[in-house]
């Protein structure tokens, strides 16, 4: 497995594959991996004859006073992890590399980046779909992974992909929760083990949400109160919202419909978790 550092790198090697006739799976992440992560290597190992993972803390989609620079970071386990699993190149480039001088240009969504993480993260989605077209254009994938845990993210990308017309396939691949259910993630290892067993609170209101759509309930509004009301009780949470919006454009559903996702974002202590289901 090879560690690129530079953008010719990655062009050279997926130059020669392409022209072998091979097929590329692109995971796109920002290190620190996780179960969740390899969830999306071992899937894009098994559906491509190459498989690229980018390993990049992308500045442009952290906002003032986000976590940007406390932001975990071990590329020596991430490398193992990714080479145990199958992983031909590792993409890692310093910010330099890919925000040249003078750097002026972005993507930009309406509609779908207005809601949910959009409104308490106001610059997030431009830096994403920014960073995500142009490792897009880096790499070149046949096929994209992406976590259903980001599911705004995962929806954002879809959209981008079919409103700009570039020629791959984003696949979305299920969250991956630890035994008691928090689902995975690289800002889980900031909770304190007070605040790692109250953000258990998150996935049980998932699944709170989850049995009242089983149980036949279409008032969106009710569930999503319903699971506040479970945060609600838990000392150490702060909610930074709870919603029930139409699953492919984002926006706010008063009665259950397919396809619906309910998400939810809360602090625990000064840690953001998000998690959420989907219906579809
Ligand atoms: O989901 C992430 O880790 C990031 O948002 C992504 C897609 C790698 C873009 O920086």
């Amino acid at each position: 497995m090879q560690i690129a550092t530079t953008i010719n790198e990655v062009r050279a090697n997926v130059k020669a594959w392409k022209k072998e006739g091979l097929s590329v799976g692109f995971v796109p992440t920002m290190g620190y991996l996780h179960e969740g992560h390899g969830s999306l290597i071992s899937r894009a190992r098994a559906e491509n004859d190459k498989v690229v993972v980018s390993i990049f803390v992308n500045p442009m989609q952290f906002g003032p006073g986000e976590d940007l620079e406390s932001y975990p970071r071990d590329l020596d386990k991430d490398s193992a992890y990714c080479e145990s699993l199958g992983a031909d190149l590792i993409f890692h480039p310093e910010p330099e590399e890919m925000y040249t001088d003078g750097f002026c240009s972005y993507v930009d969504m309406s509609v779908l980046t207005e809601e949910l993480c959009g409104l308490s993260r106001p610059v997030h989605f431009r830096g994403v779909c920014t960073v995500v077209n142009k490792l897009f254009n880096i790499v070149q994938p046949d096929r994209a992974y992406f976590g259903q845990k980001d599911a705004q993210q995962l929806a954002i990308i879809k959209r981008m992909v079919q409103d700009l017309n570039m020629d791959l396939e984003i696949i979305g691949c299920p969250i991956v929760r630890e035994e008691d259910g928090l689902a995975k993630s690289s800002r889980n290892t900031y909770l304190s083990a007070e605040e790692r067993q109250a953000a258990l609170v998150l996935s049980k209101a998932v699944k709170l949400g989850q049995e009242l759509v089983a149980a036949g309930e279409t008032n969106a509004k009710k569930i999503v109160s319903e699971m506040s009301a479970l945060i609600e009780k838990e000392p150490l949470a702060r909610i930074d919202y709870v919603k029930a919006v139409d699953g492919l454009t984002m926006q706010q559903i008063e009665s259950v419909k397919e396809p619906m996702l309910v998400a939810l974002a809360v602090y625990i202590g000064k840690t953001r978790l998000i998690d959420n289901f989907m219906i579809s």
